[in-house]
């Protein structure tokens, strides 16, 4: 009976992407444990297809790249045999059908840290960073790509990345737009695992202010008039409220992002016997389908596919 009534469907394998932090290195089987998201790795090539290939029902992922080498124009971001463009290649290889995502961000490439070009007085400049992130995109297609998810929060990004796309022939290669996307305390240990952290300043200037959810809107329409074909709410759990809001106001597919902040808490609680891990973990996916989300991004996408935790 409770079934019946039962307003959101419990989690499905196909609407958890699984983020991994792949490493550019000579080291054999290289992976090392994020100390503040424990469970969590950063993986060399052959320890990212080992994972996936034990992985059964993961059917996306979501790429991050750690390149040997950064400079102050990200060239490792849009390399030909850049990090991401390899990890890419070997995945589409070895599981065809497995749907690769590829976050489009300049950070992790920069010496600085930030995800934009940066002027000798540190001001992030919008649209001089434009082409950096539409070569970013088109190299990742290029490379196999089935989505690419810009993550920069540049101004006029999507329509920046469509044109290079739909100029080069990836007219199919649809953009999964983090549109929605606030400078938030919760990314702390993602900085550490991706080691992007800022060399000076902060964020503030191109992420949202987490007072602001009107403003959330404005960016999620902006996203769509430019061509986004689905859109990203991120913290997830935190700003459900603004998910919720976004539902309302637009018809494209919605991903909700537990980030690295919201996963560090819950494991630690859990590993400390605070709290039931799995029964808090899994509620808190559910609340975000609750608030509108057809998809997550979540740090526990391997381990609920792995224990059969979906239907
Ligand atoms: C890159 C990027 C960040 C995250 C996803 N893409 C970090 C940031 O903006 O500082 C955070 C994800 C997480 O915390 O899990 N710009």
């Amino acid at each position: 009976m409770r079934a019946l009534v039962r307003e959101t469907a419990p989690l499905l394998a196909e609407d958890l992407i699984m983020p991994y932090f792949v490493v550019e290195t000579r080291e054999k089987g290289f992976m090392r444990e994020i100390p503040s998201m424990p469970g969590q790795f950063q993986l060399g090539l052959d320890a990212l297809e080992k994972r996936v290939d034990s992985t059964p029902g993961l059917t996306t992922v979501l790429l991050f790249g750690l390149p040997a080498d950064k400079d102050e124009k990200a060239s490792g971001a849009y390399a030909e045999d850049g990090i991401i463009q390899q990890a890419v290649r070997r995945l589409k290889a070895l599981r065809p059908d497995l749907l690769v995502i590829t976050d489009v961000c300049l950070c992790e490439y920069m010496s600085h840290g930030h995800c934009g070009i940066l002027t000798p007085e540190g001001i992030v400049l919008n649209d001089a960073t434009l082409p950096l992130i539409a070569q970013t995109a088109l190299s990742h297609a290029r490379a196999g790509a089935d989505m690419v998810a810009p993550s920069d929060m540049m101004d006029g990004r999507i329509a920046a990345i469509r044109a290079s796309l739909d100029a080069n022939a990836f007219t199919q290669t649809p953009i999964l737009s983090y549109a929605v996307k606030y400078a938030s305390a919760f990314y702390g240990p993602f900085r550490e695992a991706a080691e992007s952290a800022p060399a000076c300043g902060d964020r503030k200037s191109y992420q949202m202010d987490p007072g602001n959810a009107r403003e959330a809107l404005i960016e999620a329409r902006a996203d769509i008039a430019e061509g986004a074909d689905a859109l990203i709410v991120k913290p997830g759990g935190p700003y459900a409220d603004v998910l919720c809001r976004v539902r309302r106001i637009v018809d494209v597919p919605l991903c909700a992002y537990q980030v690295s902040g919201e996963y560090a808490m819950l494991r630690a609680a859990g590993l400390k016997g605070w709290i039931d891990e799995r029964a808090v973990m899994l509620e808190s996916l559910l609340c975000l389908k609750r608030a509108g989300a057809d998809m997550i991004i979540t740090y526990y996408a391997e381990e609920l596919l792995r224990e059969k935790l979906t239907r």
